[in-house]
């Protein structure tokens, strides 16, 4: 079986995930969910007290990173985050962490870091990765590169809805849409690997389709490829 890998990047909340989740199922590749780990250190970060008013200690950050280990398990076939052994899953999708996790992932150590661990889970090929930096920085060389874009109401909507559904109550559309902006904002204008359509990407504009829709172009797209 030929192994390829896929490199899916976009804005916060353009359905990168679902439809990664998607295409690995359908070709039995591995999934890595990119942004989970730096909201797995963006956690760490708050539990240790490293942020203070949105301002990062980065120096302190920096000292710990050897003792923040990052992993996965599979939790009756649905992927969770684990941080140094505990599933944290629920919490780093929380508000908190979402409005803290820009200001960490554009310190140029923790990235250096994550790419590192990212680019060996993608050595053996097979794996289906999302992020901001990946068709540009983690797997320049991945045979797949998607960039989705969609509108910020319509991203909005979406990351809200999710919020619900996982039972982050107490958070209203209107916090979630200022939390999408930003981070957009950080993601896009940081020094160290910013959010960029990389060099020979397909970008798909996501505003009118439904998640199933978007599933399903991924896996032609990646069935046309092979
Ligand atoms: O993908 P998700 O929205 O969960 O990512 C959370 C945050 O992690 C992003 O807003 C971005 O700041 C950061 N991130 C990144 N590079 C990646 C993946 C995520 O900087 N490859």
């Amino acid at each position: 079986k030929k192994l390829i890998n896929v490199a899916i990047d976009g804005t916060s909340s353009s359905g990168k995930s679902t439809m990664a989740k998607a295409l690995a199922k359908y070709a039995g590749y591995t999934y890595i969910d990119t942004g989970a780990m730096y909201r797995a250190v963006t956690l760490y970060c708050l539990q240790h007290g490293y942020i203070k008013d949105g301002k990062v200690d980065v120096q302190r950050l920096v000292a710990a990173l050897g003792d923040i280990k990052i992993s996965f398990k599979l939790d009756g076939g649905v992927q969770h985050t684990c941080l140094n052994g505990v599933d944290v899953e629920k919490e780093i999708r929380g508000l908190e962490v979402s409005n803290n996790v820009s200001p960490v992932a554009a310190v140029p150590q923790v990235r250096h870091e994550l790419v590192r661990q990212q680019q060996e889970l993608g050595r053996g090929k097979g794996v289906v990765m999302d992020g901001r930096d990946i068709g540009t920085t983690v797997l320049p060389d991945a045979e797949i590169k998607i960039y989705v874009t969609s509108s910020p109401e319509v991203r909005a909507r979406r990351r809200y809805r999710e919020m619900l559904t996982k039972g982050e109550t107490g958070v209203t559309l209107d916090e979630v849409v200022a939390n999408v902006r930003m981070r957009d904002h950080i993601d896009s204008t940081r020094a160290e690997s910013p959010l960029r359509k990389a060099e020979g990407a397909c970008e798909l504009d996501s505003t009118p389709m439904s998640a199933d829709e978007q599933n399903q172009w991924m896996i032609d797209y990646f069935k046309h490829w092979m």
